[in-house]
């Protein structure tokens, strides 16, 4: 066996980097794939027929074309079309955030819609304007299907972000390549961060249950 981690110690500072690039996009995706989504969400649950079709298309669209082409098309193919230089950071957000609206979108959509249509009724017959049903009655009840689903969607997307190597991105991922080829030993580096990515996991993981613990003590 040929094992040697003492040889990435000075290397060590240069992947814990790699936590805050990861963590910085990620986070800024999820937040900006989360108003998209809910944006997109609404449109599929109104009557508008035009707008339901692009929303549907638009879902189509990202949850049928692997992330990996999405990203290298927006960091490689745009500055071809646009003249415009995107940086590897506007390139992840971006594509981070519209992917993961489109699978936020139906996860709020499933989430309202499970609601048994009957509240929607009784509330019609009080007379309770639309937007108040909703907002008090809908809604909490539709989170206890939309939290618990929005949580996987976030650990999904830690994962996912890792394919930002590919545009040398200096993310976690890629900071373990670099120093893998820097070492000619990949082992090692790609442990250490394998270990960082399974820990943030642990802790989104733990933050669901939380979450999840909260949704049932309110019932
Ligand atoms: N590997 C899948 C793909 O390439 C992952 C997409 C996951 N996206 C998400 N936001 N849940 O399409």
């Amino acid at each position: 066996m040929n094992l040697d981690f003492t040889q990435i110690v000075p290397y060590i500072p240069f992947m814990l980097e790699g936590i805050w690039v990861t963590l910085g996009f990620v986070i800024i995706s999820i937040i900006l794939g989360f108003f998209i989504g809910a944006l997109i969400a609404l449109i599929k649950i109104s009557n508008k027929k035009f707008l339901k079709w692009i929303a549907d298309f638009y879902t189509s669209v990202f949850r049928g074309t692997p992330l990996i082409l999405q990203l290298m098309i927006v960091f490689y193919g745009i500055p071809q079309l646009l003249d415009y230089d995107v940086s590897p950071f506007l390139a992840a957000v971006l594509t981070f955030g519209l992917n993961s609206s489109a699978y936020v979108s139906e996860i709020i959509r499933a989430g309202i819609q499970a609601v048994d249509k009957g509240q929607l009724e009784a509330a019609q017959a009080l007379g309770i304007p639309y937007s108040q049903t909703m907002v008090k009655i809908i809604l909490p009840q539709a989170m206890k299907n939309i939290l618990p689903a929005l949580m996987n969607e976030f650990i999904t997307l830690t994962k996912e972000s890792a394919i930002v190597s590919v545009i040398n991105y200096l993310d976690l991922m890629r900071r373990a390549q670099v120093v893998g080829a820097d070492l000619y030993r990949n082992f090692e580096p790609l442990l250490f961060v394998g270990t960082i990515y399974y820990i943030m996991v642990m802790i989104l993981t733990l933050l669901g249950k939380l979450v999840e613990r909260r949704l049932r003590q309110s019932d």
